[in-house]
């Protein structure tokens, strides 16, 4: 099993280029299964995430390659099978984002469920509710989800849930909704960027849909759409990653091709601590700006609840938490949308944070250092919490099962190193 070693005590300097992000790509190339000819997706990230659907996407007859340039290939060229099976779907719980455009297409789907992860049970209800609201049979049986439908037809859906709006709920039902006659209204749909780039796609390729970045959707049905070339979104975790990342070493790092705009939450956070960031240049091509992230001294203690876009997104939950656990006073962390997502807390415990959970609220008493130690990642984000942490213990950090970072973090060593940290893969 790999390993990562981290050896703490350096401050990060020098620059870093954002990689596409990997919650835009996933249901983007889903989302190719609805098109006409080719498509060329630019900016898509090297991960085990976008070599998980693409794995997916093969067998539903798509040609799918990687490119010289980096770019992603698609052709649909086979529309027999319409299966996406538990060997594959258990590896990456996204894959349930096939089933929106397999309904438009192909009139039926037949999809395992993803199951959960360490971060929560992750139901699909709100998935099926809003499929069945467009007129789809499903039954959910023996571990899959049994969808058909030869008549769908618009129709108006709230799609919120106990937890508010659900990201990849509001991508199936908007890729259905694109290619079905009629009219289809999304109350309460996600409105987080990822989403916003799925729709700026498929406008793309012609879909009718107005309300993008809002909570109501509004998607005309089209006859078809037509393959295009897009390039994908910089990734915001991966940013806000790196801001936490400067923070907690006092660093001094160039943030570059990012989007201020998809961070506003979590900048404001990072800034309320004590780290200074700013916009130093703006791409006038590609509308990417690069920022400059420099650590304080010391840092205040604050309050932090995550919720649904444009609030405190909760995949940085993880990083927010190990700076805290560093700054002077108490901090309050409410999960208010995965409210079991503290695996990594007991982690951080026991390189020297001081820590106690309560329901979906964690208090986090800040501590004068942490100290490395062989740990363990749980999960993505719990992975690259524990990297943040390492790069500031006293000592040598070992994270084990580190293939959880490899699924959203594209070449995360090298990128850390290039920063002058010491870190390498063992
Ligand atoms: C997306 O997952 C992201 N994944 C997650 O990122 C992210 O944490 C999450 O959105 C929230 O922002 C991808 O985009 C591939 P949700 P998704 O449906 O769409 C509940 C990462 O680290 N819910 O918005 O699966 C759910 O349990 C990953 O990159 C229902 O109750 O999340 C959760 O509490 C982790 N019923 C809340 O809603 C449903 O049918 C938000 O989930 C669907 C969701």
């Amino acid at each position: 099993m790999k390993k990562l070693m981290v050896r703490g005590g350096r401050r990060l300097e020098g620059e870093v280029k954002i990689s596409g992000a990997k919650n835009a790509a996933l249901p983007i190339l889903a989302a190719t299964l609805l098109a006409e000819g080719e498509c060329v997706i630019k900016n898509v990230p090297y991960l085990t995430d976008v070599d998980n659907i693409i794995d997916i996407l093969r067998p539903l007859g798509m040609f799918i390659e990687r490119q010289e340039d980096g770019s992603i290939l698609t052709r649909v060229e086979d529309d027999s099978c319409s299966t996406a099976t538990y060997e594959l779907v258990k590896k990456m719980r996204a894959s349930v984002c096939v089933l929106g455009p397999l309904l438009a297409t192909r009139k039926k789907a037949r999809v395992s469920l993803p199951g959960g992860c360490v971060i929560g049970i992750r139901p699909i209800d709100l998935h099926l509710k809003g499929l069945r609201a467009l007129g789809a049979n499903i039954e959910v049986i023996h571990g899959y989800v049994e969808a058909e439908g030869e008549k769908l037809r618009g129709a108006e859906i709230f799609l919120g849930g106990a937890f508010g709006s659900t990201v990849l709920g509001t991508a199936n039902v908007m890729m259905a909704a694109t290619l079905i006659e009629g009219t289809t209204i999304i109350e309460n749909a996600a409105c987080e960027p990822e989403v916003q780039d799925l729709a700026n796609f498929l406008r793309k390729m012609g879909a009718k849909i107005e309300g993008a970045g809002t909570h109501r959707l509004v998607i005309e049905g089209v006859e078809k759409l037509t393959g295009t070339t897009y390039s994908i979104i910089p990734d915001r975790i991966e940013a806000g990653t790196f801001i936490a990342a400067s923070a907690i070493t006092q660093g001094d790092i160039l943030i570059k091709d990012m989007r201020i705009d998809h961070l506003h939450a979590v900048i404001d956070k990072f800034r309320e601590i004590g780290v200074e960031i700013r916009k130093v240049r703006e791409n006038p091509e590609t509308g990417l700006h690069d920022v400059r992230a420099r650590g304080g001294k010391s840092y205040q203690s604050c309050d932090v609840a995550t919720l649904p876009y444009p609030g405190f997104p909760t995949d940085l939950q993880a990083q927010i938490s190990t700076v805290l656990t560093l700054a002077s006073g108490i901090s309050v962390i409410t999960e208010k949308v995965y409210p079991d997502r503290f695996m990594h807390m007991s982690e951080l415990n026991r390189m020297g944070a001081s820590v106690r959970k309560e329901g979906n609220t964690a208090i986090v008493l800040g501590v004068d250092f942490l100290s490395g130690a062989p740990v363990m990642a749980s999960d993505l984000r719990a992975s690259a919490a524990l990297v943040l942490a390492g790069l500031v213990a006293r000592g040598e950090t070992v994270i084990d099962r580190i293939y959880h970072l490899e699924r959203g973090y594209e070449k995360i060593a090298d990128k850390f190193a290039k920063l002058g940290v010491e870190i390498k893969m063992e």
